[in-house]
């Protein structure tokens, strides 16, 4: 479903991505994992089209997309929420939405604001609500529900975790697992917070310096001690 090969990406001399090659399933959560620096986010702004890549390929399925502008990959299938929950503020939870459909038809862009609060109760009881109001919890929720907007095969989330409680982050973390289970859809969690992305991941890929470590089931690599010290962090 998503796929990158040999995947690599330099900002001038720093070279961030060195070959990264991994598979995304098809209605699976792969947990993209690793330090600070080990090149997370830029593997997600490389395969969004916001950064160009120096060499390799990004397949969705099966179709190459690796020079297609950012601003087409929504309509390709692919939606990218960027690490920092940057909703807009003045605006309403529902016009916030809206943002995230605005190349669909005005009558599905109206159907998905309702799937989507139907998904996110807490989005729903607030619709009218500023987006100043809303909690890092709920704001990380709408910027995830604004991605749905579009309708997506393939969600790649960066660092949705990053400064919330514990018990926010597992809310958050369950309702992608049901999102994945009710919509097929396939998800790419960038996470340096391991141990809860591995808790419901199906696969982990181990970054570390811009290189592929090890890509194996979740389970297998949670259970790993050594690398969980070396890499992970737990
Ligand atoms: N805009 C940039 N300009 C120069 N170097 C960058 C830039 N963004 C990231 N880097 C460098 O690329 C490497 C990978 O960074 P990044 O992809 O942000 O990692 P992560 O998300 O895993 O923390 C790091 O060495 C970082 O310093
Ligand atoms: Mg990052």
């Amino acid at each position: 479903m998503f796929d990158v090969r040999d995947l690599t990406t330099s900002y001038g001399p720093v070279r961030a991505l060195d070959g990264v090659s991994f598979t995304a399933r098809e209605g699976e959560v792969t947990a993209v994992l690793g330090a600070n620096g080990a090149g997370k986010t830029t593997l997600l702004r490389t395969a969004s089209g916001l950064v160009r890549a120096e060499r390799g390929q990004v397949r969705l399925d099966g179709r190459d997309v690796t020079r297609a502008p950012a601003e087409d990959m929504a309509r390709l299938g692919l939606a990218h929420v960027p690490e920092g929950r940057g909703v807009i503020t003045e605006l309403t939870v529902e016009e916030n939405l809206r943002l995230g459909g605005l190349h669909r038809p005005a009558r599905a862009r109206r159907a998905d604001v309702e799937r989507i609060c139907g998904l996110f109760p807490v989005l729903g009881e607030r619709y009218d609500a500023t987006a100043h109001v809303l909690s890092g919890g709920e704001r990380q929720m709408l910027v995830i529900g604004r991605a749905l907007m579009a309708a997506p095969k393939v969600l790649l989330l960066d660092e949705p975790s990053l400064g919330l409680a514990p018990r926010i982050v597992t809310q958050i973390f369950d309702l992608l697992r049901s999102l994945v289970a009710s919509e097929g859809l396939t998800v790419v969690l960038v996470e340096q917070n391991a141990r809860s992305a591995l808790s419901i991941a199906d696969v982990g890929v181990v970054l570390n310096l811009g290189k592929v470590v090890v890509q194996d089931e979740a389970a297998a690599l949670a259970a790993d001690e050594k690398l969980r010290h070396a890499y992970l962090g737990f």
